[in-house]
């Protein structure tokens, strides 16, 4: 069974704090993946998620569906799901990186949106393109993230 990898992203309500994205969702998040075996990164700006999940499809799937129903954050969108050879995110069960405005995930995503309109039944392309920029951009951004939790 090969491995699978998910990309979301969501709206982060503007009334969330910093705190309450760390203690509330990132600290039991990480025991959790463990347990499951998953791996990835959770990016989390003014009013985004960005998240990637490495795992067997069934962890993958049972927890995305959580997530989905999770009322911490709105309008979850799938951007890629699908097979790898070998996961990006390998060292951390969930690598928490905090956006700032110097990062260019978020144009990313927006480029990825405007070329999903423009071609709503040949986007895979430009779907699979830009996906590739989003990972390799987030897989930058956890090596450097000063982010100082215990065991992360
Ligand atoms: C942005 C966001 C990211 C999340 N990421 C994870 C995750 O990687 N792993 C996890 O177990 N739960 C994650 N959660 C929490 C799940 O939605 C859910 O609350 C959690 O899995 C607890 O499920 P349980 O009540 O079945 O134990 C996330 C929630 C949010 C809002």
């Amino acid at each position: 069974m090969p491995t699978q990898e998910l990309l979301y992203v969501s709206d982060r309500p503007s009334t969330t704090t910093d705190e309450q994205v760390v203690d509330g969702i990132v600290m039991p998040s990480m025991r959790k993946n463990r347990e499951l075996g998953i791996t990835g990164c959770l990016w989390f700006g003014k009013t985004r998620f960005v998240q990637i999940l490495e795992g067997e499809r069934e962890a993958i799937d049972d927890l995305y569906a959580k997530i989905e129903r999770d009322d911490r954050h709105h309008d979850v969108r799938l951007i890629h799901y699908g097979p790898i050879e070998s996961r990006a995110f390998d060292r951390w069960s969930m690598r928490l990186i905090k956006g700032d405005e110097r990062d260019t995930v978020e144009s990313i995503i927006a480029e990825y949106a405007v070329g999903h309109a423009d071609t709503e039944d040949s986007s895979e392309p430009v779907g699979a393109a830009v996906f590739t920029s989003i990972r390799r951009k987030l897989r930058a951004l956890a090596d450097v993230s000063p982010f100082p939790i215990a065991g992360h």
